[in-house]
């Protein structure tokens, strides 16, 4: 693993971490999953006006949206009723690498742009655990990622994400504001009918510190440890 850009602090890029066979398996295998977990357009809190994304979701949680009970984690898809399919290893593995985290991510958010989609500037502030940064993929067209930790827009960064880029914010970054302006149609041949998936990987409940989970085992512990620097943790 390269080392990573660092846009920001707290802000950790890695353009084109999955090579063109790993984009591929993965962007197979979240339409493989999705079958038992189809995607759905959520609904703003109140209002109830659907975003213009697609959504669904992997592993023992999911973020969902709906005019009623607005933005939570439901351990079941909405509209089936089944638990989410598992997070593929692969993601688990990017986690591991690059997260820096003592535990494994319990949501995969799958996000699937297409055509005029967009997301507006947000913060992820559903999380208990905000000492886990936020980790995300990008597979497919390209797209303008907009961030920053102010909302007035001269204050905002934009990185151009690419399929098989990897961004992981967290520590002092971990409640900016980030969002997609706009995809670029036609940019890449991945995904089958156009559009872009992003992965995005959280953890969400505060992991039990006697629990020594999967994140520590049998594997290497992360090589950088991102965000001591930033956040003062040791
Ligand atoms: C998100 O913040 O949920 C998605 C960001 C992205 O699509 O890159
Ligand atoms: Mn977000």
């Amino acid at each position: 693993m390269s080392a990573p850009l660092q846009p920001a602090p707290g802000v950790f890029y890695w353009p084109r971490y999955l090579d063109m066979t790993q984009q591929h398996w993965l962007s197979a295998e979240v339409f493989r999953l999705a079958e038992s977990a189809p995607f759905y357009r959520p609904e703003m809190p109140r209002t109830g006006h659907k975003l213009s994304v697609e959504m669904t979701n992997f592993g023992s949680l999911g973020w969902f949206t709906d005019a009623e009970k607005g933005y939570r984690y439901e351990a079941r898809h909405p509209f089936r009723g089944t638990s989410w399919p598992p997070i593929p290893e692969l993601l688990l593995d990017i986690w591991r690498a690059t997260a820096g985290y003592r535990s494994l991510p319990e949501a995969c958010l799958v996000n699937l742009y297409r055509g005029r989609a967009r997301m507006g500037l947000h913060r992820d502030s559903d999380e208990p655990a905000r000492d886990a940064p936020v980790l995300s993929v990008s597979l497919g067209d390209k797209a303008l990622f907009r961030f920053g930790r102010a909302r007035k827009i001269s204050s905002t960064q934009t990185l151009l994400l690419e399929s098989g880029d990897v961004v992981v914010f967290g520590g002092v970054a971990r409640l900016m504001l980030h969002g997609i302006d706009r995809i670029f149609p036609g940019t890449s041949s991945l995904i089958p009918g156009g559009g872009r998936l992003n992965l995005t990987l959280r953890r969400v409940t505060i992991p039990d510190a006697t629990q020594k989970e999967a994140a520590d085992q049998g594997g290497d512990r992360p090589p950088n440890a991102l965000f001591a620097l930033d956040t003062g943790r040791g």
